[in-house]
């Protein structure tokens, strides 16, 4: 990887209003990439909406707008241009919510050369893959997803097999066909097998093929998935279904690459890589000698962990948000919703996760014709959720420290949810400064920090 190549017509913008650090960064740079400085971050929005800008790096402290303003406006206008942010006073917390507002990488001040070039080419080569391919979306702003996004990114160039644990619905197909998108084997087949939609009976068939009379009913031969992804992607999703028979089969393709189809002799050879997605515990499957610890630890070279929403409650504003725009109805705005709603729906557990919220904003798009989603336009199964339900009654039945704690949790859950997951603005309404707030945030796990 990375052999310092950079395509000679990358063009940075690097936008702070103090000109000795434009001075000194652009010189840096200059060598490099083609390198516009500007000392307005107003003037650098404009700039980067006429196009033609691969890199933005900002600093923090700006008089005009600041750096997160400013990522903000650029992730806000749907723009996925990658983004460096560099701080001044070495601060942690400021770093992670640029990361959670959309920065792709951040810097903090004293900024070596060599540090700046290599982070800048990196960012660039990210953004390289995702031209190249048309690359599904996972949106996020939580840290732990950003880690697991970051990870994906990593593993995607290698031929290793990834297994993707999540519950239903949290992403793990999204996950895989970003997987397949950012592989070399983009441009080959993805090919994606259900294990639990198809009958066992079925299932070696569907998967290996099976020759012309191989069982009854088996009129022609069929090719199976495994021959149908040729050099491409094959996405087992479902894999903890698998009966034990059908896993000793998989597991031979896994360890030799051989198979052959169904009432045939010929040995055929799989070049698929291969992707396994489940949400059941599979290692306690194992030792519960319901899937064989063979094939887990063949499958599970790289493990991919996506957290349910109910653990990162602040993207559910974001996926609201996207929904909203991709169910807007034909001549109509997207829908807009009120606090109060939105508070809710931060709230709620999501045991279906982003595939249930989906499936909300599509109804809502369709039945409220207002524009703005009230409370009462939400289920019945919302509206018993409400701000005080954990602590009202007091539950004397449960240590002090317990229920400050499931009090202050959901104080905080319900402050950000109001500000829409900004959490500049939800610490201000606590009336804490930001590191502080920052750091009782995280002690209560609301959001997780490096
Ligand atoms: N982070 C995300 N950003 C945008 N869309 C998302 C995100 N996560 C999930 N989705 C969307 O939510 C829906 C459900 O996701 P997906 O099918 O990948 O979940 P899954 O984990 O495979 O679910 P299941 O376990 O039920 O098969 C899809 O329409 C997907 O595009
Ligand atoms: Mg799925």
């Amino acid at each position: 990887m990375g052999s310092g190549k950079s395509r000679p017509q990358s063009n940075v913008l690097i936008v702070d209003d103090v000109p000795d650090f434009l001075k000194e960064t652009s010189a840096v740079l200059r060598p490099h990439f083609g390198v516009t400085v500007c000392s307005s971050p107003l003037r650098g929005l404009r700039l980067i909406k006429q196009g033609g800008i691969d890199l933005l790096i900002t600093t923090l402290v700006m008089r005009e707008l600041d750096g997160l303003e400013v990522i903000r406006r650029v992730r806000g206008s749907g723009n996925a241009l990658p983004i460096i942010m560099v701080t001044g006073f070495g601060n942690e917390n400021t770093a992670i919510e640029a990361t959670r507002v959309g920065a792709t990488d951040y810097l903090t001040k004293p900024v070596e050369p060599e540090e700046l070039i290599a982070r800048a080419r990196r960012a660039l080569t990210y953004a390289d893959v995702q031209e190249e391919v048309d690359e599904p979306l996972v949106l996020s702003q939580d840290t732990t997803m950003l880690e697991v996004i970051e990870v994906c990114r990593r593993v995607a160039r290698s031929p290793s097999r990834v297994l993707i644990l999540g519950e239903t619905g949290t992403g793990k197909e999204l996950f895989a066909r970003m997987l397949h998108a950012r592989s070399q084997r983009a441009r080959e087949p993805f090919v994606d097998v259900n294990c639990a939609a198809i009958p066992p009976n079925l299932l070696e068939s569907e998967l290996f093929g099976h020759e012309r009379g191989a069982f009854t009913g088996a009129t022609e031969r069929r090719v199976g998935r495994f021959e149908e992804a040729g050099e491409g992607t094959l996405f087992l999703d479902e894999i903890g279904e698998l009966g034990i028979a059908m896993q000793s089969k998989l597991l031979r393709v896994l360890q030799t690459g051989d198979f052959s189809r169904v009432g045939g002799s010929r040995n055929l050879r799989s070049q698929a890589r291969v992707i396994a997605a489940t949400n059941r515990d599979l290692s306690q499957e194992v030792q519960a000698g319901r899937f064989r610890a063979d094939l887990y630890y063949r499958l599970n070279v790289v493990t991919l962990e996506v957290p349910p929403l109910r653990q990162r409650f602040g993207d559910i504003p974001i996926l609201v948000r996207h929904f909203s725009r991709k169910f807007a109805q034909p001549g109509h705005e997207p829908l807009g919703f009120s606090s109060e709603a939105m508070q809710r729906l931060c709230a709620y557990g999501w045991p279906g996760n982003v595939r249930e919220l989906e499936h909300l904003i599509e109804r809502l798009s369709v039945l409220v014709t207002r524009g703005e989603v009230r409370l009462s336009d939400l289920p019945a199964h919302f509206q018993g959720v409400t701000e005080a339900a954990p602590v009202a009654p007091a539950p004397t039945n449960r240590p002090y420290h317990e229920a400050l704690r499931e009090f202050q949790r959901t104080y905080f859950q319900n402050l950000i949810a109001a500000a829409h997951g900004n959490l500049a603005a939800a610490a201000r309404q606590a009336g804490m400064d930001r590191s502080q707030f920052f750091r009782k945030v995280q002690s209560l796990h609301l959001i997780t920090g490096s």
